[in-house]
């Protein structure tokens, strides 16, 4: 099967582990980088031996690149996705697939129009760590699904990240930068989602930045911190997803829980591929840890490309797909207008739940 041309749009933080597996993997072909900074997209060629640095206008005219990956931030993701959907390339862009849910409907329509693939992270979620639950699940072992518990609980990112400003922006906080990994693991879980509603607020006004290089600066926050949702499945479980920047002192809830009728399965944290993954089942006292022996345990960003280009060879569905990521765009902004409008929300969106990976590394 010949290797998939692939181009990177964005040679930031997050890059790097792209480029190292997707330079890797013998489907994929690593052929050019391009970056509003050139120079930040020359140190990557360098770094990961990339043949081509270009302007974003020359990757998406160059006839021999097929699947562009989009690693802007996140406010880029419509405008970049939607040049390189009507250049004709398939896209796979960063999470979350756009900031506005109109921008995120309209980006798959596109793609669907034009007969090119639009894929979206987080990839995580096809990981041995998620993918062992999703087996454990769907073999009965937790028994009849009844809810969850989910958290993402932090005290922001001024303390660490080297810009903080846009997590606290529209289209940032907790749950649109978090909540993707959160979601999808859910909907690779249980499928899809029926019914939303959260309540959300911001605790603290301003957020004064500690990091380098922006060290007091006072950041204005102009999205809710601190979110408090409920998601029912159309399959029936129900549960809540509290993500939060507003837990200063910290908090030893985290991760997903999942409850059954048969047994509670510690989940492990979807921002990661692996483990840890436990069981508690009924009339046992004591958690049971589950081994992990699916592929996929380590730091494998990329594998959401991956399983794209040899869905394209194979002419099948690829897993990490924008109908998905639009589903969890939908159901990050319904647990905000829920808030704001003080009702439920019933989801327009529908999806497939994903097929679950194959128990090798994926060939085809
Ligand atoms: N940093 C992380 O740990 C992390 C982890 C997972 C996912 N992500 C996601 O990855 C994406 C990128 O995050 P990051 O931390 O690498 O950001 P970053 O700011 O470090 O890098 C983004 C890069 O994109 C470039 N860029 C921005 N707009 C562009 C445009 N229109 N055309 C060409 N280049 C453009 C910037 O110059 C920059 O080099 C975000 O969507 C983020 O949510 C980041």
């Amino acid at each position: 099967m010949e290797a998939t041309k692939v181009g990177i749009i964005g040679c930031g933080n997050i890059s790097g582990i792209y480029l190292e597996n997707l330079s890797k993997y013998d489907a994929t072909d690593l052929f050019a980088v391009a970056d509003l900074d050139a120079s930040r997209a020359q140190a990557k060629a360098d770094e990961y031996k990339v043949p081509h640095v270009l302007t974003v206008d020359e990757m998406l005219a160059h006839p021999e690149i097929e699947i562009v990956v989009d690693l802007t931030i996140p406010a880029a993701h419509f405008d970049v996705a939607k040049l390189a959907l009507n250049a004709g390339k398939h896209v796979y862009n960063e999470k979350p697939l756009a900031i506005g849910l109109y921008e995120g409907r309209e980006l798959v329509e596109l793609a669907a129009s034009k007969g090119v693939r639009l894929g979206c992270a987080p990839d995580t979620v096809l990981g041995a760590g998620i993918q062992t639950c999703r087996e454990l699940i769907d073999s009965g072992e937790i028994g009849e699904l009844v809810g969850f518990n989910a958290f993402m609980m932090s005290s922001g990112v001024e303390a660490w990240h080297p810009n903080p400003t846009f997590y606290y922006q529209v289209g940032g906080g907790p749950l649109f930068d978090m909540g993707p990994y959160y979601v999808s693991a859910l909907v690779q879980l249980f499928g899809p989602v029926s019914r939303v509603s959260g309540i959300t607020r911001t605790s603290f006004p301003t957020r004064t930045v500690s990091s380098q290089p922006l060290a007091g600066t006072v950041l204005t926050v102009d999205t809710p911190t601190h979110i408090v949702s409920t998601l029912e499945f159309v399959k029936g479980p129900i549960g809540q997803l509290t993500t939060s920047f507003d837990t200063m002192a910290g908090t030893d809830l985290k991760h997903i829980e999942v409850y059954g009728s048969k047994a509670t399965l510690r989940v492990p944290d979807p921002n990661f591929f692996g483990g840890p993954i436990s069981l508690k089942r009924v009339g046992s006292d004591t958690w049971e840890e589950i081994e992990i022996t699916r592929p996929y345990a380590e730091n494998a960003r990329g594998l959401g490309v991956l399983d794209m280009a040899l869905a394209i060879r194979s002419n099948r569905p690829h897993r990490a797909n924008g109908e998905l990521a639009y589903h969890v765009l939908d159901v990050m902004h319904s647990a905000h207008t829920s808030s704001d409008e003080g009702r439920h929300i019933t989801l327009d969106s529908g999806v497939a739940q994903p097929a679950l990976m194959p128990a090798a590394e994926l060939k085809d």
